[in-house]
């Protein structure tokens, strides 16, 4: 069937979603076009692209992009296509191009920024309409890219609103990526754990900031790490502090979970707050500190330290969660498929023991081999399956629903509730963007 937007507009109620969303290949299309090509999508950061010739590949929409340094140390980002034939110009994910990009087809080669650089028997050319000055013959560009700081979007369509209006409220993930840094600057460290989930994208960001779920999928793990603790006392060890990275599943219950309040941005941007326990009293969280007092001043350094955010959902496309230096960034591939790449930085000039520390949650909560994250796959997997049957027609985003209070444009949670409001939120923006109200939000 050809979706109208009256009928896109009827999946979305107040408090439940249609399951076709999740399940329809044609809604997939079009979310690749009204979406995903049709407002900013994460391409990458800059650290990523120290050097000039480092690039960079990751797919936008449906399009496959190149993000580069350039000679002059500028960061491009083009399609990664040759002009002539169509050739993918790059295909391992990252490395360094040299000095220009080189094509194995027929070895037409291009500048750093695009530019058609040369071919062998050029002069095969001349008299023809081939123009080293036309950008037809150049790497094509896309229509908008920016940055936020060293994290580069790119926008597949003209206009719209500018990335800075478009993030809004988001923007403060990406200042706490930074700002935690007591050196003031972030990088990425190594590659990313990568994920293809045999599930829709939509389920993968309701996870995210669905603070009902840890401590029912995840309880078993937990358990088995507070075994461990439990071990390790008796035997007169005292358990590392990473430990408590698992245990906090189990140890958290109903009524930790409910301390986190979620709030809901313009443009389907959304925040699930709290920080679990990552300033504990010890030696190195002290000297981390200390340099920050050192670095910011007392009052602002416990401004940037005070700011509230475990997750920070940036719609359509990221997950940030800035105490614990990650960011993910999701590429849908089909209706039931979806890569997801998760990010570690680094903070300049924080201690080393701290930097260990915030790996170690990396590795033991969202690497692809930790338990936690079997836990949630396993689940998405399993709702995919399930939305495939006609048993019911709807998902439900019933918790604390009527009892979200909206204050300056922004949409907060009942307090002291598990509140479904995030999942509400981005599915009202799902059907905004999806009938072409774009950046309406809910
Ligand atoms: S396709 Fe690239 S040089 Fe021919
Ligand atoms: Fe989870």
């Amino acid at each position: 069937m050809s979706w109208t937007n009256e009928q896109l507009a009827a999946l979305v109620e107040p408090d439940r979603a249609h399951r076709k969303a999740y399940t329809d290949p044609e809604i997939f299309d079009l979310e690749m076009e009204r979406i995903f090509e049709n407002t900013w999508i994460y391409m990458g950061h800059e650290s990523q692209v120290k050097k000039p010739g480092d690039y960079y590949l990751a797919q936008v929409g449906r399009q496959p992009m190149v993000m580069v340094r350039d000679s002059k140390g500028d960061i491009q980002v083009m399609y990664n296509r040759c002009p002539h034939r169509g050739a993918q110009l790059c295909t391992a994910r990252k490395g360094n191009t040299g000095r220009h990009f080189y094509c194995s087809y027929h070895a037409w080669t291009f500048h750093l920024d695009g530019k058609l650089e040369s071919m062998p028997a050029k002069r095969e050319y001349d008299g023809t309409n081939l123009d080293f000055e036309n950008p037809e013959f150049h790497m094509s560009r896309p229509p908008q890219v920016d940055n936020y700081r060293g994290f580069w979007f790119v926008n597949l369509s003209e206009g719209g609103a500018d990335l800075l209006t478009h993030l809004g409220e988001s923007t403060s993930a990406f200042d706490q990526l930074i700002d935690r840094a007591p050196g003031k600057e972030t990088e990425i460290v190594g590659d990313c754990f990568r994920m293809v989930q045999q599930s829709n994208w939509k389920i993968f960001l309701e996870n995210q900031l669905d603070a009902s779920h840890p401590g029912v999928t995840h309880e078993s793990t937990g358990k088995a790490a507070q075994q461990l603790e439990a071990k390790m006392r008796a035997d007169g060890e005292e358990p590392p502090l990473e430990l408590s990275f698992l245990t906090d599943f189990a140890r958290l219950g109903h009524d930790g979970w409910t301390k986190f309040g979620t709030v809901g941005y313009r443009n389907g941007h959304s925040s699930l707050e709290g920080y679990m326990g990552l300033r504990p009293d010890d030696p190195d969280t002290n000297e981390y500190v200390r340099r920050m007092y050192e670095a910011y001043g007392e009052e602002k350094a416990e401004e940037i330290l005070g700011t509230n955010i475990h997750h920070m959902l940036v719609y359509p496309c990221n997950s940030v969660q800035p105490p614990l230096q990650q960011l993910r960034t999701i590429r849908p591939l089909a209706h039931d498929k979806t890569l997801t790449e998760i990010w570690h930085f680094r903070l300049k000039d924080a201690p080393e023991t701290i930097y260990r520390r915030s790996l170690a949650y990396y590795y033991l909560v969202n690497s692809p081999s930790t338990l936690i994250n079997a836990d949630d796959l396993f689940n998405w997997w399993k709702c995919q399956h399930g939305l495939t049957s006609s048993a019911s027609e709807w998902v439900s985003f019933h918790r604390k629903a009527g009892h979200d209070e909206v204050r300056d444009g922004n949409t907060y949670s009942a307090p002291d509730s598990m509140s479904e409001l995030p999942l509400r939120h981005m599915m009202h923006a799902w059907r905004d963007y999806m009938t072409a109200d774009a950046g309406a939000g809910s």
